[in-house]
């Protein structure tokens, strides 16, 4: 339905999950697809980069210097990047009672950091060439907050924040910025939670079930697309009717 025809997309953490799907949801309306993980992941991404007719690049994105080479690999191998979806995420459960300084520092470090240091990298391109697209993939639980997960919504917090920031920076640059905030997905983030939690969480979701990995890539592409210029600083809850 959305053409993004003649853009190229960069998605992160697009091995499998989420990226996965939004990779081959943006090729399938017609942009060149450039995937992103970390080097361990790197045969899966071959695979995603095979299917989506796209370019694999590795890069750990908490480091700066790698997406950095990142970037000089993709403009000269696929050119300059219109649309980024800031994808790439992990998650440590936790309790304040005995939260852990190194698990904190892991999930900022790759869920807010690694995103900033994307957003910095690619932006100014985006804005050199008028046009382009930023889109964060934050959380229902960066605005809720839910027990055990004090790293994680902190992260999804700040991408929020990000995300409303450079917003106002690019806007007149033709540059929107936007997150995403998903309620639970069907991943294999979430394929590790125990089935009580699950059933619970389910109880919770007003449409009954988590949410399928293509149904978030849908509306990856909708505000990748002509037609989202306007929506831009927003944050898009697709989360079933999560009751908040
Ligand atoms: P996943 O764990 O299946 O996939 C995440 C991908 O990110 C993996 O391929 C992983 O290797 C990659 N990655 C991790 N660290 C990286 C790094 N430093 N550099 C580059 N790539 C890295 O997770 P899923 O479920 O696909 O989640 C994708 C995004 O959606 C994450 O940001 C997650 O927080 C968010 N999200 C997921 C929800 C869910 O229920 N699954 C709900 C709401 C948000």
């Amino acid at each position: 339905m959305f053409s993004l025809s003649g853009k190229t997309a960069l998605v992160t953490g697009a091995a499998r999950g989420l990226g996965k799907a939004m990779a081959a949801a943006l090729a399938g309306a017609g942009a060149r697809v450039v995937v992103n993980d970390i080097p361990a992941a790197k045969d899966d991404l071959e695979k995603v980069a095979a299917e989506t007719k796209g370019f694999a690049v590795t890069a750990n994105i908490s480091r700066e210097d790698e997406v950095t080479a990142m970037r000089a690999t993709v403009l000269e191998k696929v050119g300059p990047i219109d649309i980024l979806v800031n994808n790439a995420g992990i998650n440590r459960d936790g309790l304040m009672k005995s939260a852990s300084s190194a698990d904190w520092e892991s999930v900022l470090a790759v869920n807010l950091t690694g995103a900033f240091h994307c957003v910095k990298t690619f932006v100014n391109d985006m804005r050199d060439k008028r046009w382009g697209r930023v889109i964060n993939i934050a959380s229902v639980v960066g605005e809720t907050g839910i027990i055990g997960t004090p790293y994680y919504a902190a992260s999804k917090a700040g991408l929020i924040g990000l995300t409303k920031a450079t917003a106002a920076e690019v806007a007149r640059r033709g540059v929107t910025v936007n997150a995403i905030a998903p309620g639970y997905v069907d991943t294999q983030m979430t394929q590790v939670l125990p089935d009580d939690i699950k059933k619970n969480l389910i109880e919770q979701i007003a449409v009954g079930r988590f949410a399928k990995p293509e149904e978030i890539a849908a509306c990856v592409v909708f505000l990748a697309s002509e037609e989202a210029a306007y929506i831009t600083g927003a944050v898009l809850n697709v989360n079933g009717g999560f009751y908040m």
